[in-house]
């Protein structure tokens, strides 16, 4: 469904990213995971036109969609939850929803996409006229991925969802994400920090530092991989 190829990109004069290549299939749960300024986010933001690589190609479900705008690529069902969540504090649980389902292809189905997003996180329902900058991180979280799935994604990215929740509740959005791959088969890349959960859970995963792809393989073999249990793991 995804295929990353030899993906480089710059901040100025420097790489960021270096020749990275990986690949989604559909129906696939996939991880990367790699140490903090490795350059996992540049690289998604670079896939969902975020950023413009300066070189390699980025293929979704065989267009290539290198350099595409995001809005385009959104359009195409490519859909990121970047890092930071990124809501709109002043607008309400709800009017962040819509936001989310504003392009032609969510629009049309806006109402069911809303009710689906509801049924997986009853208490984003149960604050839906709150303004989305009063909900407590976890539910913050929850928002910012109920947004990504108003939009109708095909294949979901994930940048850091768990980040600065408590691991009980990092677990429990892992556990959801598990969820959405499970039980709706939506296709999803995930970065997380909670690289042990997220192995658990994920089917493949690839290994980024200093802006490579280091390591890849199914994520029960990465976890039992000797060099990822001990900078990962901590073991
Ligand atoms: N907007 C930016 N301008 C310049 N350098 C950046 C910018 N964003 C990130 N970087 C640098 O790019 C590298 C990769 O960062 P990033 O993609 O955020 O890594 P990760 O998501 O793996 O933590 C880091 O060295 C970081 O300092
Ligand atoms: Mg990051």
């Amino acid at each position: 469904m995804l295929e990353v190829s030899g993906l480089t990109v710059y901040y100025g004069p420097l790489p960021a990213v270096r020749e990275a290549s990986l690949k989604v299939a559909a129906g696939q749960f996939v991880g990367l995971i790699g140490p903090n300024g490795a350059g996992k986010t540049t690289l998604l933001k670079a896939v969902s036109g975020l950023l413009r690589p300066a070189a390699g190609r980025v293929v979704f479900d065989g267009t290539d969609i290198t350099g595409w705008p995001a809005e385009r690529i959104c359009e195409l069902g490519l859909v990121h939850v970047p890092e930071g969540r990124k809501l709109f504090p002043r607008l309400t649980v709800l009017d962040n929803l819509r936001l989310g389902a504003y392009l032609p292809r969510a629009r049309a189905e806006s109402d069911r996409a809303l009710k689906e997003v509801f049924d997986l996180f009853p208490r984003l329902y149960e604050r839906r006229r709150q303004l989305a900058g009063t909900l407590s991180g976890g539910e913050q979280q929850m928002l910012a991925i109920g947004r990504g799935l108003a939009a109708r994604p095909r294949l979901l990215i994930l940048d850091e969802p768990t980040l600065g929740l408590s691991p009980r509740l990092a677990h429990e959005i892992l556990e959801v994400i598990k969820r959405l791959n499970s039980e709706r088969r939506l296709t999803l890349l995930v970065v997380s920090q909670e690289v042990v959960h997220l192995l658990k859970l994920a089917d493949y995963a690839f290994v980024m530092e200093t802006g490579r792809i280091t390591a890849e393989g199914p994520a029960s073999e990465l976890i039992a991989d000797p060099k990822v249990r001990k900078v990962y793991v901590g073991l």
